[in-house]
């Protein structure tokens, strides 16, 4: 990748819907997915193969992978976050799966129900037959500067799991600030030392804007040579068990403050707006 070139990865099917109440319908689902494939995203994350009990808004995660028409060039990919969603993924012809860790215990524990190091210990056969099938794997870790149960994160915690997720194989870490606190100051202390377990061509942003850090955070990231982004059209976002956070950064907020610094993300802006409108028509009045 050129160094002026910065790839987003588009979140809003699978981080954006994630929390809404309201079910959507399948088919809006595979619209939206449908729309976002013609903006110039070489990545969608599109749905996520975990526990219907937990996140009842994915349960379609097959149906709505079964309907998408895939764009060639485009690389469809799921949340995993055991050898059941594995499978699961597999069958539905997912391009790339992920792994979830976070930097916080609490976190941990609300989100996937086990520890840190259980959470390791679970993906493992998962980055094995990923690794076997020549599936890309990404790895996630939430609560890299703020935990809504713990408050400020150490960078020595998002580092050491950083750490573990590079050596179970992932080729890119997405270091999320899951509820959109992490002030830039933070987020620069944090970069610092992440940056001492993986280079920065393996590391994403990936934030939320609760608080409106997110750009500058991204700007921040940049300075410390990262060169991908998570983003969702519209805004879309937030998790389910972090109370309080936001969507994710709006992604033509993002292709533009960009742009204006003169970086390429090869995203259509036209298309952009149509699919974020459909985003807006999807959620639930609050
Ligand atoms: P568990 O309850 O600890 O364990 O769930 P379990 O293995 O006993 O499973 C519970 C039930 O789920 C069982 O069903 C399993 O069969 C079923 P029951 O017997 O009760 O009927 N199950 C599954 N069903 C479908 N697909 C599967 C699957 N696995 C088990 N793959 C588990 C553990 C991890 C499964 C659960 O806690 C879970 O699904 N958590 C997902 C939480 C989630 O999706 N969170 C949001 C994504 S992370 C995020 O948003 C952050 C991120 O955006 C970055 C950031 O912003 O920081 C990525
Ligand atoms: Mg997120």
């Amino acid at each position: 990748l050129l160094p002026r070139d910065v790839s987003i990865v588009e979140m809003a099917p699978r981080d954006g819907l994630q929390n809404e109440k309201k079910i959507i319908p399948t088919e809006a689902k595979v619209a939206l997915v449908d729309r976002i494939s013609n903006c110039g995203f070489e990545r969608i994350e599109v749905t996520s193969f975990v526990s219907h009990k937990w996140v009842p808004q994915l349960a379609d995660a097959k149906e709505v992978m079964a309907s998408i028409r895939r764009r060639p060039g485009v690389r469809y990919a799921v949340l995993t976050p055991n050898m059941r969603g594995f499978e699961a993924a597999m069958l539905a012809g997912a391009d790339e799966v992920a792994i979830f860790a976070s930097a916080s215990e609490s976190f941990s524990r609300h989100n996937i129900n086990c520890s840190i190091a259980e959470s390791i210990e679970q993906f493992r056969p998962v980055a094995l037959a990923s690794k076997e099938r020549g599936i890309p794997l990404r790895g996630y870790v939430s609560c890299v500067v703020e935990c809504p149960y713990e408050g400020a994160v150490s960078p020595s915690a998002s580092a050491d799991v950083v750490e573990q997720l590079h050596r179970l194989g992932c080729y890119e870490i997405s270091l999320g600030d899951t509820i959109g606190k992490g002030r830039p100051e933070a987020v620069d202390r944090m970069l610092l030392t992440v940056l001492s377990s993986a280079p920065a061509t393996m590391l994403a942003g990936h934030f939320h804007d609760t608080d409106g850090w997110a750009l500058e955070n991204i700007g921040v990231s940049l300075e410390h040579g990262l060169r991908v982004f998570d983003a969702s059209v519209g805004g879309l976002g937030g998790c389910p068990y972090a109370p309080g956070s936001a969507g994710n950064v709006d992604t033509l907020a993002v292709a533009n403050y960009l742009s204006r610094k003169g970086f390429r993300t090869g995203l259509l802006t036209e298309k952009l707006q149509e699919a974020a409108a459909f985003a807006h028509s999807l959620r639930s009045a609050d």
